[in-house]
């Protein structure tokens, strides 16, 4: 069985007062069944580490580049984020792979670095709505998922993030089925590659998850929790879904 995950994408949100968020989030968690995380712009990562501290909260990047160090400006490298106290990164993102044309190949570079720097990766796949209307989404998603994660990935340190490109921000979801379909399908492919340890990996769905779809959500099959957005920057939101995710 996979552990559960309720993981927070602030993306490029949130400045010093939006730690309050963070402190009323850690007073919210009691004894969760569930592992929780948040991804803040790279600026807050050491802050909200420091505040995460002896809590059930752990706190992720949202990219790497692949390499350690070097001539990179503006990037970050996955030691470096471990070096602020995350424990996570997201990788791939389709916000990435749109404004940064990372591809699967660059994606599987990331994974590395973040495994060999001893972080979790999430690697981020999904379809947009054109590839969904021209019935291609198991394929769009199976070849993104195979390229992205390296050959001999520990998956121990993988976890899996569906999130159709066209449910990211629009307030639209999948149908229960649809997000069914995908995240079985993905199951399928990492125990055809890689065997039983597939079944550990956890399959997250990320888009529009908020409150009131969460428990739903949490119900589908292969759905091991969300990968979530817009509604993790309010503390308030964000503890509805991982008491969602607690209770699945
Ligand atoms: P929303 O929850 O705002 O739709 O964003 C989903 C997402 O992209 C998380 O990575």
């Amino acid at each position: 069985m996979a552990r559960k995950l309720a993981a927070g994408n602030w993306k490029m949100n949130g400045t010093t007062e939006a730690l309050t968020e963070v402190a009323a989030l850690t007073a919210l968690l009691e004894a969760e069944a569930c592992e929780v995380l948040l991804c803040p712009p790279a600026t807050l990562i050491a802050r909200m580490a420091d505040m995460a501290h002896g809590s059930a909260l752990m706190i992720g990047g949202q990219t790497c580049h692949p390499n350690a160090s070097g001539a990179h400006t503006g990037d970050i490298s996955a030691q470096m984020l471990a070096d602020a106290g995350a424990s996570h990164v997201i990788l791939g993102h389709s916000e990435r792979r749109a404004d940064h044309g990372e591809t699967d190949e660059d994606v599987a570079a990331q994974v590395t670095a973040a495994l060999t720097s001893s972080l979790i990766a999430i690697v981020c796949i999904g379809e947009t709505e054109a590839e969904r209307d021209a019935g291609v989404t198991l394929n769009v998603v199976g070849t993104q998922l195979a390229g992205s994660i390296p050959e001999g990935a520990d998956l121990s340190r993988l976890v899996v993030a569906y999130e159709p490109v066209w449910a990211i921000g629009t307030g639209r979801t999948p149908t229960l089925d649809q997000i069914a379909d995908v995240h079985d399908h993905i199951r399928a492919e990492l125990s055809g590659r890689f065997g039983s340890a597939a079944q550990d990996v956890p399959l997250l769905y990320g888009g529009s998850v908020k409150p009131s779809n969460a428990a739903e959500i949490f119900a589908v099959s292969n759905v091991d929790g969300a990968l979530v957005g817009g509604a993790s920057l309010k503390a308030a939101d964000f503890g509805g879904i991982v008491s969602a995710l607690s209770g699945a």
